[in-house]
């Protein structure tokens, strides 16, 4: 078992360092260093260019490892290296990240080894960019950036100062401590910890016939981003979803059902020895009364359906003895505020995330989200952001006033 103390934060870690072909290549040997003796376990692949800066013997040194550098020739005895490596690490750290080689990533390239193993690795990657003020403010630099953050990839830096070719300005590598702190960060233990976090997500679907439902525009987006935040945050998390096309996020355990009588018996029978339940589906509000057995014949001008109202999970888990702590999600087209502290007050959940819908319906099928969070004696706006970092920023929120209520 891995040890951990404050000499050694990064016992046991496994940190796959990419350096790329830039002057402050020197600088990440000084990296390499410090994560090693912060007991981390360390491998170093270099690009091409990387080479012309630095040499392999250096990290070699540092490492006790071989340094990957080739796809074709490298060390792994299967030559697949870049798999192997892929599968090792924990987290990949490239510094310095040349402008080069962001543009590259952002394209999906894989013709280096290091490009390859980013591209076949789930591990959560980090670039520490270093590169002149002006490659640094170039339009193509930031677009990719900004690509890269969406795909939640995590830029660390740069710095401004003083620069290798004599410009002043933003650009410069981040201070390997200061990067070793990130890096500790991240590996630190999250608000979450050791909490059991249910999340519901995407719609639910109410047989018409045997072959036609009644269902809604949700996605499941959202709810997917914050299991994924919550376990990243330290949470055992268990999903219930509705019928969407997502992926299981990493690390969470998911429960799959179709209707909101399905979703209810599922979330009622896990919700022993849950911390917070977080409704974030978009349950049908009504069903058909009675689904035909058969389906139904298109034979009269005019059907009437009769609908009658589903289950009210939300409700019914708050309303139980020993509940967790309940996050509602409300979708409103008008007075966002006034009916979201209703459902607060009225359901007595202990938050409520609301979403403005309207004709756009980024809310839901979109990527990106805006939410007005309330509690009992708070609020807060989170802007308009892709769906990961809001559902990160929301963890947080709810991770904080769990604890005041729940210490
Ligand atoms: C002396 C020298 C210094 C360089 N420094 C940087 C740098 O700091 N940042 C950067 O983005 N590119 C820098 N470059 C350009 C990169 O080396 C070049 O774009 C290369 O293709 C990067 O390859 P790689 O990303 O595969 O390592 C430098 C080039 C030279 C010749």
């Amino acid at each position: 078992m891995n040890t951990c103390d404050n000499q050694t934060p990064l016992a046991g870690k496994r940190i796959l360092l990419g350096v790329t072909g830039g002057i402050a290549a020197y600088k990440s040997a000084e990296l390499c260093r410090l994560l090693i003796q912060a007991g981390a376990e360390l491998r170093v692949a270099m690009t091409d260019a990387a080479l012309e800066f630095i040499r392999p013997l250096t990290f070699q040194a540092l490492t006790g490892q071989p340094v990957a550098s080739s796809l074709f020739q490298g060390e792994a005895g299967n030559a697949m290296e870049h798999i192997e490596l892929a599968r090792w690490a924990e987290l990949i750290l490239v510094a310095p990240a040349t402008a080069d080689f962001i543009a590259r990533l952002v394209e999906g390239q894989g013709d280096n080894l290091l490009l390859a193993t980013i591209l076949a690795s789930k591990a959560p990657l980090a670039l520490a960019p270093a590169m002149n003020q002006q490659m640094w403010a170039a339009a193509s630099t930031r677009d990719n950036l900004q690509r890269l953050r969406h795909r939640d990839v995590l830029i660390w830096g740069p710095e401004a100062g003083e620069q290798a070719c004599g410009d002043q300005g933003l650009g410069r590598l981040r201070e390997p401590s200061d990067l070793l702190e990130d890096v500790i960060d991240f590996f630190a233990p999250g608000p979450l910890e050791g909490r059991r976090v249910l999340i519901t997500a995407g719609p639910t679907r109410e047989a018409i016939d045997p072959v036609r439902f009644l269902s809604n525009r949700s996605s499941g987006k959202m709810g997917y981003a914050l299991a994924q935040a919550a376990w990243r945050a330290g949470a055992e998390v268990l999903l219930v979803s509705g019928p969407t096309c997502l992926e299981r996020p990493d690390g969470v355990e998911r429960i799959d059902v179709i209707s909101a009588e399905e979703m209810r018996r599922a979330v009622l029978e896990q919700l022993p020895g849950q911390d917070i339940f977080i409704a974030c589906a978009a349950v049908a509000d009504y069903r058909p009364r009675q689904p035909a057995r058969d389906k139904i014949k298109k034979q009269s001008e005019r059907l009437t359906l009769e609908l009658e109202r589903t289950p009210d999970i939300l409700a019914e888990v708050a309303a139980r003895p020993n509940r967790p702590f309940c996050v509602g999600f409300a979708a409103e087209t008008q007075e966002l505020e006034h009916y979201a502290r209703d459902k607060l007050a009225g359901k007595k959940l202990d938050m409520i995330a609301a979403n403005r819908v309207d004709g756009d319906d980024g809310a839901f099928e979109g990527d990106d989200n805006e939410l007005a969070v309330f509690w009992d004696d708070g609020a807060i706006e989170l802007p308009r952001q892709p769906k990961t970092r809001i559902a990160r920023e929301l963890i947080a929120i709810i991770a904080d006033q769990f604890s005041r209520r729940r210490p």
